[in-house]
């Protein structure tokens, strides 16, 4: 089968109704409340968003795992707020119908309200995302939620695996498998909601305790790694199309495009080096 054929496999769902136009944060909360499952996906660059809107996902993250993906980073770490602007833009000129949200980066935010507000207003403003998602490994987030919250500007939490603590965390480990992780799990998504998030990703945790998230607050939640009770599912977009060479084991490969670049490329080599290609089809009269 071509690479092309395979592309073509995978139905693409029609867009929910009455969001046709542009998704917004109440079409999320709608969603939830109608059972509708919410379609999220990380993208990158402007074409790659382009796809990612005419294929009908509702939200765009341009997370900060475009520093693993993208840049070849071993963490999320290294990733700046510079380097989130410059993506932001590329993929806010390349979709036009899905709810555009990015992640503030690593010390982006962690020195507290002020240094959040800065940052997420610049994301919004320079970057043009809808909505801005932090990382919460406790508490110590929230007044920076409210804040930002307050001043207008859409935050969505993510709990559980959290990557920018990769190092307290000990590694990209399942979370929250006691009844008293569990327990703090719950409780800290509800104070996000409290705080004012529009939504929470739910990252590598038991299914169970995703359910009991989800069932305990009203704001949209996107699992990775959650199980399937989560209102809303994230994929990271190299996961998904087979780019990424080692990927979680939660991770769906709809596509194997590393196999096809690689075909590609091997052949692009082998015309050059047989002179192949060019031919005249390709040659400037
Ligand atoms: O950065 C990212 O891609 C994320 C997803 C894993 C949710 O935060």
């Amino acid at each position: 089968m071509s690479d092309t054929a395979t592309l073509a496999a995978p139905k693409i769902p029609p867009a929910p109704a009455g969001v046709a136009k542009k998704v917004r944060i109440p079409h999320l909360l709608q969603m939830k409340r109608d059972g509708r499952p919410i379609v999220m996906l990380t993208a990158y660059d402007a074409p790659t968003a382009k796809i990612a809107d005419e294929g009908a996902i509702d939200v765009i993250l341009v997370g900060d795992s475009v520093g693993m993906t993208v840049h070849g980073f071993e963490t999320t770490l290294p990733v700046t707020m510079e380097m989130m602007i410059l993506h932001t833009q590329a993929v806010a000129r390349g979709a036009k119908r899905a709810l555009i949200v990015a992640d503030l980066p690593f010390m982006s935010y962690q020195l507290g309200p002020e240094q959040t507000l800065a940052n997420a207003g610049r994301l919004l403003a320079e970057g043009g995302a809808a909505a801005v998602k932090l990382e919460s490994v406790n508490e110590a987030t929230l007044p920076s939620i409210r804040t930002i919250v307050e001043a207008g500007i859409p935050c969505m939490g993510h709990i559980g695996l959290t990557p920018q603590a990769i190092h307290a965390l000990g590694g990209y480990r399942v979370q929250g498998r006691t009844e008293d992780h569990a327990e703090r799990l719950i409780d800290l998504a509800k104070k996000i909601e409290v705080a004012g998030a529009f939504g929470i990703v739910l990252e590598m945790m038991p299914s169970a305790l995703a359910a009991r998230i989800t069932g305990a607050i009203q704001i949209p939640t996107f699992g990775i790694g959650a199980g399937s009770a989560c209102d809303g599912q994230v994929l990271v977009l190299h996961d998904l199309l087979g780019i990424t060479e080692n990927p979680p084991r939660f991770a769906k490969k709809y596509v194997d495009f590393r196999a096809g670049m690689l075909r590609a490329v091997r052949k692009y080599g082998r015309d050059v080096r047989e002179q192949l290609f060019p031919t005249t089809e390709h040659e400037i009269p």
